[in-house]
């Protein structure tokens, strides 16, 4: 019977190590037995898990994704955002008094700094929501000194719900400041996702109320997005964490990381993309474009994910009941063909390249009203809770420490220094 195991031999020193396969990995720690100034050159951490997590599970040629445990599948059609925030951050379902404390905790956090208020306001007009929020997220830090208290459990927890609280505030008034409206500050009788759409929507309307199932629907997105194991962002949440900075910046750091078309700002390039297209007719031409690597076929691709991304499947069927709501998004058809002539070429089977979860988010996102650069906003909320649970996490396990890679040095040998008037 096969052994578990890797024997690897120095053929320099005739030294052998054998290291066990746990989990799929093998130790780094004990290959560098070997060696102890040796590295391992892994652009990009092709090949790299940096720790133990037991907050969310790919299986990436399955297409199966699943919280603390739990199928994505039954947190959608059967959760809210906050319970499953919840369950990411503390590791268990909540009870019905502890989701009734934590719902009231978050509601009751939702106000921000009226210094906030104005910040927001000092951003020019056209100024990208992302990047408004970013800095928000970040001047939060200034506005509790205490956070940089990162060992104090209570102290913690304070700022995870501040965060959880403030985020859809912040989102909600970056949209508002960049259209010129007035705040419409949040109130406490409606839920988290609903009290964030009257943030966006409501104008002179005291008593608005958002549509039940534009609520539902968003939320579920949010769920969807809630947690992705170590993508870019949560790598750099853990990363910037792992300094031992307040959790503000490090959430601000893992927004910017949210921020690049690669990652969470996919999703505003997929509707550019569909608009460029422009037309049915026009889509098989597009998908040659992306094969000879003119463009990239938004919302297409995933590290993880070589078989289609389990969030993209429920994406659509949440579509339609918002389409009922909202009326078709033109663009749908355009998408569908898209995936169909992508699906059954063989540069796309071949690379085992399938719809990801920005592919139909931004249809939806669109659909319901929301501007294009709001569309990685909304994404940062929902990734919030995860980008915390990992924070958590992190400071909790005694084999991380500060995130400090080796590199292999290429540039220049040692030369002496030439003034300005000799080069
Ligand atoms: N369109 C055309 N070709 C692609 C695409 C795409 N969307 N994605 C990957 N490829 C090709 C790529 O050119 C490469 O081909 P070759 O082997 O001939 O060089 C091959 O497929 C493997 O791609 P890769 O770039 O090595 O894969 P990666 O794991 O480094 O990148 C990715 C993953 C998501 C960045 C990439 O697929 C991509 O750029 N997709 C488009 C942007 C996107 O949708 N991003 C959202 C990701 S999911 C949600 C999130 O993380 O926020």
């Amino acid at each position: 019977m096969a052994d578990d195991s890797f024997t690897i031999t120095d053929n320099r020193t005739g030294e052998s190590v054998t290291v066990p396969v746990v989990d799929g990995t093998i130790s780094a720690a004990a290959l560098r037995e070997l060696d102890r100034g040796l590295w391992f050159y892994d652009p990009a951490y092709l090949s790299t898990a940096n720790c133990d997590s037991k907050i969310t599970e790919i299986d990436g040629n399955e297409g199966i994704l699943r919280y603390r445990g739990y199928p994505i599948e039954q947190l959608a059609e059967q959760s809210s955002f906050l319970e499953v925030a919840y369950l990411l951050i503390h590791g268990e379902l909540p009870t019905e008094a502890e989701a009734a404390e934590w719902i009231h905790h978050i509601t009751f956090h939702t106000y921000v700094h009226e210094d906030i208020t104005r910040f927001i306001k000092g951003f020019r007009y056209d100024a990208h929501p992302m990047g408004t929020l970013v800095s928000t997220i970040a001047a939060l830090s200034t506005f509790y000194p205490e956070a940089k208290d990162i060992d104090d459990p209570y102290t913690r927890l304070v700022q995870i719900i501040r965060l959880m609280a403030k985020m859809p505030t912040m989102a909600a008034f970056t949209y508002r400041n960049r259209m010129g409206l007035p705040y419409e500050y949040p109130v406490n009788h409606l839920t988290y996702t609903g009290n964030f759409l009257r943030m966006m929507w409501s104008v002179a309307d005291p008593d608005y109320v958002p549509d039940p199932t534009l609520t539902r629907a968003l939320d579920v997105l949010f769920i969807l997005h809630a947690d992705h194991e170590q993508n870019c962002s949560t790598t750099t949440m853990r990363t910037v964490g792992s300094s031992r900075a307040d959790p503000y910046s490090a959430v601000a750091a893992a927004t910017c990381g949210l921020y690049g078309p690669l990652h969470g700002g996919a999703n505003e390039q997929v509707i550019r993309m569909l608009h460029e297209i422009g037309s049915f007719d026009n889509v098989a031409a597009y998908v040659e474009r992306a094969k000879s690597g003119d463009v990239l076929l938004q919302g297409f691709g995933h590290r993880v994910y070589k078989n289609y991304d389990p969030r993209a499947k429920i994406i659509k069927e949440t579509a339609d009941a918002v389409f009922k709501v909202t009326g078709l998004n033109p663009l749908l058809d355009i998408a569908m063909k898209l995936e169909e002539v992508a699906l059954s070429d063989s540069y796309f089977k071949d690379r085992r390249l399938y719809p990801n979860v920005d592919f139909y988010s931004g249809l939806i996102y669109e659909a319901m009203g929301f501007p294009l650069d709001m569309f990685t906003v909304l994404f940062a909320i929902g990734r919030t809770p995860g980008w915390l649970a990992h924070w958590v996490e992190m400071l909790g396990d005694p084999e991380q420490k500060i995130y400090r890679p080796r590199q292999k040095y290429t540039g220049p040998d040692q030369r002496d220094y030439v003034p300005i008037e000799n080069r």
